[in-house]
């Protein structure tokens, strides 16, 4: 018997529901993609991307990992923004956290979680510039909500400061760069409203001329 028997199957059916749809998607989709925006999410089970804004394969590149961040020497995430940018030619960089997210509740332990620390070190560094206006919240569920929308803020910025976008945005391209938090609670979206158009709006330390 074929491990995973009951994948296979599910991939039959969702295969032959699509066709059913339009009978080219696939011979359609596997001539190119162009999809208008990257999705950079937590690497959550409950978080997908394609669900969550409805969109059919094709219509959205995206980028996973735990806590949805953007780190300045990850080549991982920096290719994908690359390729997304350069090649693609996305519109829109969205960046999606989410409430409860375990990433950002193990960055505000004090404990030892092994290799993943030092990928989780990159949240207490964020914790570290909000400090008062995390304690001063009531409880702890607050403090990690809080936490989890200034994550988003934070890497919206890391996104922006990245050469690969500065450059598209002196190159003339348009590009719109979205910070939204999900809620695993209740399945809804928030724009947390911290969009970036243009360089004149990041700190001026990081622009390029
Ligand atoms: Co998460």
């Amino acid at each position: 018997m074929r491990a995973l028997k009951n994948l296979f199957d599910n991939n039959q059916n969702w295969a032959h529901r699509i066709k059913e749809a339009d009978p080219d998607f696939f011979s359609k989709l596997s001539k190119q993609q162009s999809p208008e925006y990257l999705w950079i999410g937590c690497s959550d089970s409950r978080v997908p991307a394609n669900e969550i804004v409805g969109l059919l394969p094709g219509e959205i590149f995206v980028h996973r990992n735990i806590a949805n961040l953007v780190i300045h020497t990850d080549l991982n995430c920096l290719s994908v923004i690359q390729y997304a940018v350069e090649v693609l030619k996305v519109k829109h960089i969205i960046v999606c956290g989410h409430y409860g997210c375990g990433g950002i509740k193990a960055a505000m332990e004090n404990q030892d979680h092994g290799l993943i620390d030092n990928w989780l070190r990159n949240i207490k560094d964020i914790h570290r510039l909000y400090n008062n206006e995390i304690d001063s919240r009531e409880n702890d569920k607050e403090k990690t909500d809080l936490l989890c929308e200034l994550n988003v803020v934070e890497q919206v910025a890391n996104v922006c400061h990245t050469t690969i976008v500065q450059n598209a945005w002196k190159s003339g391209q348009k590009l719109y760069i979205h910070g939204w938090i999900y809620s695993i609670d209740d399945g809804i979206l928030k724009d947390l409203n911290v969009c970036v158009t243009n360089p004149e709006e990041i700190s001026q330390i990081h622009r390029i001329k």
